[in-house]
């Protein structure tokens, strides 16, 4: 399908691997510019325009860099025409032994850089009549599982935040919408499934096949099946969904049809 999305501008975060990569490889296939920022991104890329990933150092756990970093990419690139929010994963931990320094760490990853770069994106796409934000969350947003805790607490607000912000953008154009991804295989994954099993005394194999039992499909997500729902999400293909929280779960979610 043409998503008529190239020679737009678009902010990743957190996009050195995993989901957000995958995330904004897809866009620049797409023949988007796409800044990709995440701590370890950094040097100059070999080409800047249609088509390229621009590796962007960007902590966002930095308050002041990350109220900044929007204006920043419109000041170098000359415009920003889809922002996609991805955050690092919390801790996994039973909401017993959540500590408050936990809660404090997960509130700043997971909810405050939703609010600085939304905010700040919406402003200017706001302005310019036109533009698109995506959240990637997770499914533990509908449907919270054991040891999620701070996921489904912080993303759940987060998530509130993008309706709200939805709601009041659509009149000027700009549209907001939710990505809920189930499982996934990425380096977060493997190294949840590793820590079950050492904690269970299992095997990694059986911690994989504990986790697909669950999903319909049989399996978990590759990366690159997220990043399809965020393009099409992002392009003017989806030019009537606002507002939206759309699972990539292979099923997985059983309520909220
Ligand atoms: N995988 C799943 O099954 C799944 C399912 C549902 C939701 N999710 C959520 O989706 C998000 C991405 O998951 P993933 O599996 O793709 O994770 P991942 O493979 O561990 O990738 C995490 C990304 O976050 C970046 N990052 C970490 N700390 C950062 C910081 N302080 N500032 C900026 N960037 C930072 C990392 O890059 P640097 O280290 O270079 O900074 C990396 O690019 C997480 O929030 C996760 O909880 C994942």
């Amino acid at each position: 399908m043409y998503l008529g999305l190239e020679k737009g501008v678009a902010l990743v975060t957190a996009a050195s691997r995993g989901i957000g990569r995958a995330t904004a490889e897809r866009l620049a296939a797409e023949g988007m510019t796409v800044i990709a920022a995440s701590r370890s991104a950094g040097g100059d890329p070999e080409t800047i325009g249609p088509g390229s990933i621009v590796p962007l150092g960007h902590d966002l756990s930095d308050v002041a860099a990350t109220a900044e970093l929007v204006d920043t990419v419109v000041a170098r690139f000359g415009a920003l025409d889809v922002l996609v929010i991805n955050t690092p994963g919390p801790r996994i931990l039973p909401v017993l032994d959540v500590g408050w320094d936990d809660w404090c760490v997960a509130h700043d990853m997971l909810l405050r850089p939703v609010v600085q770069l939304a905010g700040a994106a919406g402003r200017t796409m706001r302005d310019k009549g036109a533009g698109s934000i995506i959240l990637l969350s997770s499914t533990w947003v509908r449907q919270p599982a054991a040891g999620g805790v701070l996921s489904a607490s912080y993303r759940s607000a987060a998530s509130a935040f993008a309706k709200t912000l939805a709601t009041e953008l659509a009149p000027a154009g700009v549209r907001v919408n939710q990505v809920m991804p189930g499982a996934t295989g990425t380096a977060r994954m493997y190294g949840i499934v590793e820590m079950k099993s050492g904690a269970n005394g299992t095997t990694v194999d059986e911690e994989i096949a504990r986790v697909v039992a669950d999903i319909p499909v049989g399996r978990w997500a590759e990366a690159t099946e997220i990043a399809d729902a965020v393009a099409f999400l992002a392009s003017p293909r989806a030019s009537f969904i606002t507002g939206a929280s759309v699972p990539v779960d292979g099923g997985a979610l059983r309520a909220g049809h």
